[in-house]
């Protein structure tokens, strides 16, 4: 080793003994670890000045751009690093035959509207839609009473609390399942949208080449009693971004076929359906808690 790599080594290794009396061992391992990984970056990379003095102005812009309620810039750079994702997949290294988890995303507002099975929750433009399918138990009993929250960006690709121009309640709303499980949603076909670019997440993109694109999907978080929750979303099997999803979040088991349909289909009447529809059909399994 040549001197100065010595000198480098032995400030790890002092930093990393700074830590060593830290009293509740989670923090300690944590700490330990980060310290270790950050320098090894660091110590490959060997930034200039100019660079390290970048680096902290894109994290200063990153907590910058937050406004503490809707937009959070850092939820967005674990995203497009992949870090929303594998935080997901170690915690729910669940049941063989439970649906797939994946990112919540900033988008989720509570409190939206109670609606009955099979209500249509679009009040914007688009191509209607049926979702349905049951709710289940991982050995295929279904869970009456469920509740499905569900949130999808109208046509124009923004969410309602993103577009002043939409209701609040547009293409949001909670189904709860009925007695053998079934539930069933009313809305329009889910379009692909660009995740935000105006902030540094956006011109880390745009230096990578990497485009800021979502395949089109419905979000739901779904909660019964005695299960665990599951936060998930269903894709358009089409989508020309399933392939390069910009945060990650495509799962094989949660792409979708929408079959089209004539209005004269039995689901027509059934739904209210005046006009050709595309429909939907996904079981969820739910694991016990
Ligand atoms: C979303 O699907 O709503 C989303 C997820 C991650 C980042 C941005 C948007
Ligand atoms: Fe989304």
């Amino acid at each position: 080793m040549t001197p100065e790599k010595t000198q480098e080594t032995r400030i790890t290794e002092r930093v990393l003994q700074s830590f060593a009396e830290t009293p509740e061992p989670r923090i300690r391992e944590l700490m330990t670890a980060l310290i270790r990984h950050l320098h090894a970056f660091v110590s490959e990379v060997e930034p200039s000045e100019a660079e390290w003095l970048a680096a902290i102005e894109f994290l200063t812009a990153t907590g910058q751009m937050c406004d503490g309620h809707v937009r959070q810039e850092f939820i967005l750079l674990s995203d497009v690093l992949g870090v929303s994702m594998l935080v997901d997949a170690i915690n729910h290294r669940q049941v063989e035959a439970a649906t797939d988890t994946t990112v919540f995303g900033p988008f989720y507002i509570a409190g939206m509207p109670q609606r009955q099975y099979g209500e249509n929750m679009a009040q914007t433009e688009g191509e209607p839609a049926l979702i349905h399918g049951r709710v289940l138990t991982p050995d295929g009993y279904p869970l009456a009473h469920a509740v499905l929250d569900v949130w999808q960006a109208a046509a124009n690709g923004m969410y309602s609390g993103q577009d002043g121009a939409q209701p609040m309640d547009n293409l949001r709303g909670r189904y709860r399942t009925d007695a053998q499980g079934r539930y069933a949603i009313r809305t329009t076909i889910p379009v692909s949208y660009p995740i935000p670019t105006d902030g540094p997440v956006g011109r880390l993109l745009d230096a990578t080449r990497r485009h800021p694109w979502r395949p089109a999907h419905v979000h739901f978080l779904i909660e019964a009693e005695g299960h665990r929750r599951l936060v998930t979303h269903l894709f358009l099997d089409e989508d020309l971004y399933l392939a390069s999803d910009a945060v990650f979040g495509v799962k094989e088991s949660l792409k979708v076929g929408f079959q089209a349909c004539s209005a004269d289909h039995p689901l027509a009447s059934e739904f209210g359906f005046e006009q050709p529809f595309r429909v939907g059909h996904y079981d969820f399994v739910l694991e016990a808690a």
